[in-house]
């Protein structure tokens, strides 16, 4: 299938289940702990993640899937097709704000990110694109977001690692102008993509990362473990990702390379 028809299947596929929650929002639904009291997954994450996997695994056969619930979590090398899903990112606005949340699906080939997909649920805005086709938010194409110094903007950054000042974060966050926590990766990356914060910080599991990446790569961001190793499929990473000033002065302040 060619890239453009892929895009605009996966967007159809997105946006219906995207309706589907909405028609849905005001219903109460069953939630269960998974490692800890924080973290919580609904009926509704694991029924979104299971109409999503129904489309990609009837149109993809052979494609292999890796997703956040439902013991599809793991995934045992990235040669070949890999579509990422985080059914609903931001569970917890979810379920209390029943807002600020979003639908995240990445498509990679060989261990790169090609394509990136981000629903934001509740404001129906699609941002979708990837590798050498620009990132949209809906029809419209987006620029590039300006390349702003650290000390010149707002970074997202997760509460935990500037309160404990892991990999330098506090340390970073402090040069920066200010910080910002809206309790999901895909609304942090979706301010980042419009230039709102100049730089994400968090702690992040694949499905977390995939989608935003590729679109943050896309607009001439840069992205890397925080530590300034590989970023694993495998494991939660410390991640960051930036304008390229500011990930120039992290790599030579803070990184370990
Ligand atoms: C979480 C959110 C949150 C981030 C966590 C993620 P989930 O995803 O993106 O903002 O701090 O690390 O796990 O569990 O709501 O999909
Ligand atoms: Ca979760
Ligand atoms: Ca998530
Ligand atoms: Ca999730």
């Amino acid at each position: 299938m060619e890239r453009n028809q892929e895009c605009k299947l996966v967007k159809e596929w997105i946006v219906e289940v995207g309706n589907y929650i909405r028609t849905h929002i005001h219903e109460s639904f069953e939630v269960a702990e998974k490692e800890n009291r924080q973290d919580i997954v609904t009926e509704m994450d694991k029924k979104v993640q299971n109409l999503l996997l129904e489309k990609i695994r009837t149109t993809f056969p052979e494609d292999k899937v890796l997703a956040e619930e439902n013991g599809l979590s793991e995934i045992e090398e990235m040669s070949g097709r890999l579509w990422i899903i985080d059914p609903i990112d931001g569970t917890l606005n979810f379920y209390f704000q029943r807002e600020n949340f979003a639908i995240m699906v990445a498509l990679f080939e060989d261990g790169i990110g090609q394509l990136g997909f981000i629903y934001d649920v509740m404001n129906e805005q699609i941002y979708w694109g990837g590798k050498n086709i620009g990132v949209y938010r809906n029809d419209e194409r987006l620029m590039s977001p300006k390349n702003t110094a650290l000390s010149n903007g707002l970074l997202g950054i997760n509460a935990f690692m500037y309160a404990e000042n892991i990999e330098h974060t506090r340390d970073i966050a402090d040069k920066s102008m200010g910080v910002r926590v809206y309790g999901s990766a895909a609304i942090e990356f979706i301010h980042l993509l419009h230039g709102r914060i100049i730089a994400y910080l968090s702690n992040l599991a694949p499905w977390d990362w995939a989608a935003g990446s590729v679109l943050a790569e896309e607009l001439g961001l840069e992205f890397s473990a925080l530590n300034g190793g590989e970023l694993s499929f495998d494991t939660r990473s410390y991640y960051i990702v930036g304008t390229k000033e500011l990930m120039k002065e992290v790599r030579e302040t803070y990184m370990k390379c």
